[in-house]
């Protein structure tokens, strides 16, 4: 992977980080050659206390993940029509510009060098550098999500990482948490089926999974779900290819993006929307804001809208991968939020942690901060380094309203979107959660090796789970689809049986073999 290191090797003379030459890099000033060291010993202080401080804290989810720049194109039109009769977004508008992107892929539950054959969600985050400033389209490859509600996230993951006492992942603990939350049988459905292992980062979907809204220049609204598809086709794992895969390389997903950019093979996607009328829509059976739900292709089809690229490798994976930072507050003109409540949850949460896990100053690092100019009275903090003011031409006058000088506001780009909203405030699930109709018809639309590596994934985790778990369960695999139910509960059965033989089994084996002694 690394052909460049080996070409500068010993090229250029070492210095330490103020700029003094490193004469030893092998030894340690000592009195006399065998020690004690001495305190005075800068280089050595200096060196190891950077070592000390290397890392900064992973991401509390996503920790696991690779990364590139690329460029989005808009096609300019949807469904034959010009795309700004629905958004006046530059970055869809312009169909000259090659849009500048950073993508960062990730897994979801476990640590920064977890295997990435794991099931779990794949991460699908997008930094648009457009003219308008950032947007920031964080999302997964599947196209739905286990809950509705912020409040109940940090439970989720919670249940889904490993027991905070033996650092062990745990399915009881995840099905525990799934069984009293009817709301995830739809996507327990799509991740216990090979869509919960894509085979590499280049070979799956991406979606922005909320539904957003577009406003044109009149203010009207859509409501917008995106898709992103990719050209290299879609490709999934059974768990039998995974674990293989597993065993000989945990790195497979991050290399495989990496050879393929340096190989100039680059990786693509097309961008689908999916457009309804801004509105509650009492017609349908769920609620179009619900994360938990498709929109089908049928009633809302997908529309071809642009093209991502995908053709530079970062160089240096902490300063670019590690300190990005993607937020769903981050839109521009022309993109606007809807009413779903967990992407309101979502939009406080990013920027919160990243204030944390990076710093206060995070926007000012080259991953991070805009591609146009930034003029702001927001300066300051720990590591602010920005020390002309770029195009702030007065900065005496670091504060608005001025009648001096300072910066002014911005004129709108069109008539600002004004959604009516009223309401008793309150702490209520929505109307329509409809968990199960949706779960069952992705299950009767798998084909039959997706369905046959669902169950046995599903019935070898439920086995370790308590018999209240596994009847919870059961009662909603039948609510879903009663093949599905009846599939779960023989496979079962048929292993609570097998398991009971193989445990005897093994025991057996054990004092047959007796026990293997030290050498040395
Ligand atoms: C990362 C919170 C739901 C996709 C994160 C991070 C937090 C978080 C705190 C770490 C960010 C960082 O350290 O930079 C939440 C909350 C959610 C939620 C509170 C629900 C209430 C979702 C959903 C999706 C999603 C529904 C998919 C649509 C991602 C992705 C990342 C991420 C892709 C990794 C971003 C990166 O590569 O840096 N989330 N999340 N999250 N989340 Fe969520």
């Amino acid at each position: 992977m690394d052909k460049k290191s080996k070409d500068n090797h010993g090229k250029e003379t070492m210095t330490n980080q103020q700029g003094h030459p490193v004469t030893d890099n092998q030894n340690v000033r000592t009195v006399g050659n065998r020690g004690p060291t001495t305190l005075e010993n800068y280089d050595f202080i200096e060196k190891i206390s950077h070592f000390d401080r290397e890392k900064i804290p992973e991401r509390i989810v996503h920790a696991r993940g690779t990364g590139a720049y690329g460029y989005f194109q808009s096609y300019g039109t949807v469904n034959g029509e010009p795309i700004s009769n629905y958004t006046r977004a530059k970055v869809f508008t312009n169909t000259e510009t090659q849009t500048p992107v950073f993508l960062r892929f990730s897994t979801v539950v476990h640590g920064k060098h977890s295997p990435e054959t794991l099931r779990d969600p794949r991460g699908f985050a997008i930094k648009f550098y457009t003219e308008d400033g950032n947007w920031d389209l964080v999302g997964n490859n599947l196209k739905i999500f286990f809950i509705r509600d912020p409040l109940k996230f940090p439970d989720m993951i919670h249940a889904f990482r490993p027991d905070p006492v033996t650092n062990v992942q745990n399915l009881e603990r995840m099905f525990d948490f799934i069984s009293e939350s009817p709301e995830a049988m739809h996507m327990v459905t799509f991740v216990f089926s090979p869509w919960g292992i894509p085979a590499t980062y280049r070979h799956m979907q991406g979606s922005g999974v909320h539904t957003y809204k577009w406003v044109n220049h009149e203010g009207k609204a859509v409501l917008v779900k995106y898709h992103w598809e990719p050209v290299q086709g879609i490709k999934n794992l059974t768990q039998k290819e995974a674990n293989k895969i597993q065993g000989e390389n945990f790195n497979h997903a991050t290399q495989d993006l990496y050879e393929a950019i340096e190989n100039g093979d680059y990786p693509e996607w097309e961008l689908y929307v999916q457009i309804m009328e801004d509105g509650e829509h009492p017609e349908l059976d769920f609620d179009p804001l619900d994360a938990t739900k498709l929109w089908y292709k049928d009633d809302y089809p997908w529309h071809k809208v642009g093209k991502l690229v995908l053709n530079r490798n970062p160089e240096n994976f902490h300063a670019e991968v590690e300190q990005s930072a993607f937020g769903t507050g981050v839109l521009v003109d022309g993109l606007d939020f809807s009413d779903d409540k967990m992407l309101q949850g979502r939009t406080y949460s990013y920027s919160d942690t990243q204030r944390y896990r990076v710093g206060a100053n995070y926007l000012q690092l080259p991953v991070n901060k805009p591609h146009k100019n930034v003029v702001t009275n927001q300066t300051g903090g720990m590591m602010d380094f920005r020390q002309d003011y770029g195009d702030f031409k007065n900065p005496h006058v670091d504060y608005e309203p001025s009648t001096i000088a300072g910066l002014k506001e911005a004129k709108n780009a069109g008539v600002e979107h004004e959604p009516y909203v009223e309401g008793r405030l309150q702490r209520q699930p929505i109307s329509r959660e409809n968990n199960f109709g949706q779960a069952g018809e992705t299950y009767r639309r798998l084909n039959d090796w997706e369905k046959d590596d669902l169950i046995n994934n599903l019935v070898s985790a439920l086995l370790g789970c308590h018999k209240d778990i596994q009847d919870k369960m059961l009662d909603m695999f039948y609510k879903c689809d009663k093949d599905y139910g009846a599939r779960v509960e023989k496979g079962l059965k048929s292993g609570m049986e097998s398991k009971e033989e193989m445990m005897e089994d093994a025991m057996h084996d054990a004092e047959e073999m007796g026990h293997p002694s030290d050498p040395y």
